[in-house]
């Protein structure tokens, strides 16, 4: 561990303060945990592919047009991010059925949902995230009614893209989360975009690539998460 004090230590990542009050590092932990941290094991190498995936992902997103709290990687498990003000809602977008949604509805896993759904839930693990509506997050100033118009269409616009960018790659994103925050009054993409926040499946064998092999004692969960980052062409650095 560095001597850096960490401002902020998540179940996957360390957020550390930088040399400017406006930035922020990220540190990608190797650390993996499900069910509201209940099942917690280190894989080793899964940080630094999270890092580089993310790095791919989100300056895709930017080049796209999608404002993004992203700055630059820094080292393989390290990237600098806009400090930003989190909204501490998550925002779910699904194009097929699985999860939570397959377990709360009793639609069976695979269903294709036309058109996909996006959900939001609270980020609180105490109370295990629960599904909240848009009522909620006005009533109890989570975020605006514009910031929650505006999520609702950045997050549907990163399904569109990164759909496409995936079924490219082979692969069908099944579903995913997405977290914002505000810097200078304007609305940002924030925390990461990796297979710990996403289910994505081989298009050919609907073979499961992301963190449920994880949750399910599937193995090979870092496998998964290199294959899929070859196959999107994500450059994986060495460990520094
Ligand atoms: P769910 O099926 O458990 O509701 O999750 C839907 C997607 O969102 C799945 O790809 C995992 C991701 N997700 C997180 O990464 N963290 C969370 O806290 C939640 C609720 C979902």
């Amino acid at each position: 561990m560095s001597e850096r004090s960490a401002l902020y230590e998540g179940k996957a990542k360390i957020v550390y303060g930088s040399e400017s009050p406006d930035e922020l590092i990220l540190h990608f932990k190797d650390d993996t945990s499900a069910f509201d941290g209940e099942k917690v094991e280190q894989l080793a190498h899964k940080g630094e592919i999270n890092n580089a995936f993310n790095a791919f992902i989100m300056e895709y997103l930017q080049r796209e047009g999608v404002p993004t709290h992203f700055i630059r990687r820094l080292n393989a498990r390290e990237s600098l991010v806009r400090h930003l003000e989190m909204i501490p809602v998550e925002c779910v977008v699904r194009n097929r059925a699985a999860g939570s949604l397959s377990r709360r509805l009793g639609v069976e896993e695979g269903k294709i949902l036309q058109p996909p759904t996006l959900e939001f839930f609270l980020k609180n693990d105490a109370l295990h995230d629960p599904m909240i509506n848009t009522s909620h997050i006005r009533t109890f100033g989570w975020a605006t009614a514009e910031e929650v118009e505006a999520m609702r269409c950045w997050t549907l616009r990163v399904n569109t893209l990164l759909s496409a960018l995936f079924a490219k790659a082979g692969l069908i994103l099944v579903d995913f989360k997405l977290e914002f925050g505000r810097f200078d009054g304007e609305l940002y993409l924030g925390d990461e975009f990796s297979p710990d926040g996403c289910r994505l499946w081989d298009a050919q064998s609907l073979e499961k690539m992301d963190k449920d092999r994880f949750r399910r004692d599937l193995g090979g969960v870092v496998d998964a998460y290199r294959e899929v980052a070859r196959r999107l062409g994500v450059p994986l650095a060495l460990e520094s």
